[in-house]
């Protein structure tokens, strides 16, 4: 085998209430790429089409990625990559983690699997890590594991995968502006009050019981944020009227998708999710945004193979 093609979905971090810890994969967006071996050491990023982005390897969150992933081995040749992007960039669904996780799996996929999942979301951090400044690892896990994910520590590395009730659909809207992941960590405080930990922490716990136990009234009361939501929200048009008009059309819950600017929500089943949708969009007509609008269903196999 020497080329794939895959999909990398998108992810949805954070969660609410579990900054840099809990993300869970998308089914219905997610990026292609086509990853083959060629005979030249390195990486070339040799197509880029739907989003303005660096190709140079070193600039490129794929290119990033795949060397750390290259630099572990002792395989002599190289990788050609193409990159057709569906994400966009700034949107808070997983654009960068996307790109990294999906070359660092492709690659993986073409070297007969030397890596298994856990060191393939240390490579992919580094892409995150030049897309933010930070290697957070809460978008990439969920895009390499599928499902839930949760990082129970970064060091040393520590990836929960958490399984995804049956029914349970995310419906993300992103108003047409752009939020950089860097800039919106720059605006938060680092300290937190003991009160707002205890609150928060409580809501993790109950979020990660509530999806092994398919308790979705639990996950619900679950998806609350009083540290990173109250700060973000102010860079968000509508924030406020988006989530309580999702809430409204019979959301379990609703916050900011990773660092904003889209704005998710979690229901039972594809109806009230497409209703959600319908009442998002109803809400951005009103206030003259712009905006895109998906409903998914909870992606279990993280990236995978396309014909
Ligand atoms: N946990 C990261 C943040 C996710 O909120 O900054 C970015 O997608």
């Amino acid at each position: 085998m020497n080329e794939i093609r895959v999909f990398c979905p998108a992810t949805i971090a954070n969660i609410s209430c579990g900054f840099d810890v809990l993300g869970l994969a998308l089914d219905a967006v997610g990026d292609e790429m086509v990853v083959r071996k060629s005979r030249e050491k390195g990486i070339v990023i040799t197509k880029l089409e739907g989003q303005d982005l660096p190709m140079e390897t070193h600039k490129n969150v794929a290119g990033v990625a795949g060397m750390a992933l290259l630099e572990q081995t002792d395989y002599t040749g190289g990788f050609e990559i193409e990159i057709y992007k569906k994400i966009k960039a700034g949107s808070g669904i997983g654009s960068s983690a996307a790109s990294s996780a999906g070359a660092v799996w492709a690659m993986n996929e073409l070297l007969g699997k030397p890596f298994d999942a856990l060191q393939l979301v240390a490579f992919a951090m580094e892409g995150e890590r030049l897309a933010s400044g930070v290697a957070h690892a809460d978008n990439v896990a969920p895009a390499l594991y599928g499902g839930f994910t949760l990082v129970r520590s970064y060091e040393p590395l520590d990836i929960v995968p958490i399984p995804a009730p049956s029914k349970l659909y995310a419906t993300v809207i992103h108003p047409q502006i752009e939020v950089r992941t860097a800039d919106s960590r720059k605006i938060l405080k680092t300290n937190i009050t003991l009160q707002d930990g205890i609150r928060q922490w409580g809501n993790v716990g109950g979020l990660v019981a509530a999806l092994f136990t398919d308790d979705y009234a639990l996950l619900g009361r679950s998806l609350e944020d009083h540290i990173v939501e109250p700060i973000r929200s102010i860079l968000i048009p509508g924030f406020a009227d988006i989530k309580s008009g999702a809430l409204k059309a019979g959301a379990l819950g609703s916050g900011i998708s990773g660092s904003g600017p889209s704005i998710f929500a979690l229901s039972k089943g594809l109806e009230i999710a497409q209703n959600v949708g319908e009442q998002m969009k109803k809400t951005y007509r009103d206030i003259g945004v712009d905006y895109d609008v998906h409903v998914s269903k909870i992606n279990h196999e993280g990236i995978k193979l396309l014909d």
